[in-house]
């Protein structure tokens, strides 16, 4: 796997292997886990060349904290990506993505999908997230972009973005990874305490039981979701939203309306860890 950091780096790859048919893309922060190189193995299967980036991108985060205390784990990470097989790593500085510095860059704000759950509750994360998707695949220019289910809002975000402004990509949106104790793989959890670790299953485990309810009657869904908030704040979580909204454009769910076309989101704190995790009603 070859290594760059800057953009004329990455400019002069893809005019070296100009005879490719297509490039599978897939963007992260960095600290992979095997949800990350599922991500990795699904654009093998479709794409010549996969280019994955690392980039911790400071803009997405609102609380200064957070980006510091981001897991950083470069040098494992190499070696996870080098044994998926990807064959080219993109790790820019700041100063590579935002070159007149973070508060003179042009942004990019999506504007009808981002004011609702974690937009509500991380204001400016979603601008720092289309911000830097919209450099990078004008950057990379890949054929299709690879994006985890678990964030669901992220995912809907970006695939409205590249409509909107005509980019010649394809999202691809890959099933959550899960432990075996069905926790989501994510980045964060290796912030968790082995405390915290052995509950944060307990996030999802309601709401399984609740789309199966949902399932069965959807009325009232208020005080099922209020029940359910109960049981995980019992559980030691802080909550900060439980949500049931469209799978497609993330409106609340309206009685009479057809409750598989709805997803449960849920965003909750485990000490000052945020997990988030959702569920299609299906
Ligand atoms: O999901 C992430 O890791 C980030 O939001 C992304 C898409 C890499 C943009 O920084």
């Amino acid at each position: 796997m070859k290594t760059v950091s800057t953009v004329a780096e990455l400019h002069q790859f893809l005019h070296n292997h100009k005879s490719l048919q297509s490039i599978g893309f897939v963007p992260t922060m960095g600290n992979l886990h095997t949800g990350h190189i599922s991500l990795v193995e699904q654009a093998k299967k479709w794409h010549d060349v996969v280019i994955v980036s690392i980039f911790v991108n400071r803009k997405q985060f609102n609380q200064a904290l957070d980006y510091s205390n981001y897991p950083k784990t470069f040098e494992q990470d190499c070696e996870k990506l080098a044994s998926a097989g990807a064959e080219l790593l993109f790790c820019p500085e700041e100063t590579d993505m935002y070159p007149e510095g973070m508060a003179q860059s042009t942004i990019v704000v999506e504007n009808t999908l981002t004011h609702v759950l974690c937009g509500a509750t991380r204001p400016g994360h979603f601008e720092g997230v289309t911000t830097v998707v919209a450099k990078l695949l004008n950057i990379i220019q890949p054929d299709s972009v690879y994006l985890g289910e678990k964030d669901y809002q992220q995912c809907l975000v970006i695939k409205k973005m590249i409509n909107d402004l005509f980019i010649p990509c394809q999202l691809e949106i890959v099933p959550t990874f899960r432990e075996d104790d069905g926790l989501a793989m994510s980045s964060r959890n290796n912030l968790l305490t082995s405390e915290q670790r052995q509950k944060a299953p307990l996030l999802r485990r309601p709401l399984a039981i609740l789309k199966d309810q949902l399932l069965d009657n959807s009325e009232n869904i208020e005080a099922q979701l209020d029940q359910v908030k109960t049981e995980i704040t019992k559980s030691g979580f802080k909550i900060d939203y439980l949500e049931c909204r469209s799978n497609k454009d993330l409106s609340e769910y309206e009685s009479g309306k057809d409750i598989r076309q709805y997803r449960i989101f849920v965003a909750a704190f485990l000490g000052d860890v945020r997990l988030i995790d959702n569920i299609r009603v299906v």
